[in-house]
């Protein structure tokens, strides 16, 4: 009986371990955006002009893409920025956009690795 306890618990405790609370909230943290829109936008709103087309960074703004800050991070950053970006209030940029360029950001690959391009490797 006791055997059956344990055997129990353990299979709940296996089950609800599935999901842990911290990735539910990483998941629920990124709101559905539109990159598409966003890389138009990131354009519209002058993103790029400091931090480049590519968002790789550009002479006064530091890069943001690939593998952007987490979304909380960078929401907080548009609308209350700590030194020289000016803030996009939520009346020049909506929620939507912010999550829209997020979206772009994220869907900037990474730079290939330095080994897998062949004249780097003479
Ligand atoms: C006038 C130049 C300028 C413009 C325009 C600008 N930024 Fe910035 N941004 C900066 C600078 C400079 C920093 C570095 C921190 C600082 O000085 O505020 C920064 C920092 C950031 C950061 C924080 C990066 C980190 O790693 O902490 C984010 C996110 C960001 N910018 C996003 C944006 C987005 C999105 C837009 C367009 C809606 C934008 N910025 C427009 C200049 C700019």
């Amino acid at each position: 009986m006791r055997f059956l306890i344990v055997m129990t618990l353990t299979m709940v405790a296996s089950l609800s371990g599935a999901q842990t609370p911290a990735q539910a909230q990483t998941a629920a943290a990124v709101p559905r955006g539109n990159a598409e829109n966003g890389k138009k936008i990131y354009a519209a709103y002058g993103c790029y002009q400091c931090h480049n087309y590519a968002a790789n960074g550009g002479g006064a703004g530091p890069r943001l893409a690939p593998r952007p800050i987490p979304f909380p991070a960078f929401s907080r950053y548009l609308r209350e920025p700590k030194d020289q970006m000016p803030p996009y209030t939520a009346k020049m940029v909506t929620d939507q956009e912010v999550a829209d360029i997020y979206s772009f950001l994220m869907s900037v690959p990474a730079a290939p690795a330095a080994s897998s391009i062949p004249i780097l490797n003479n």
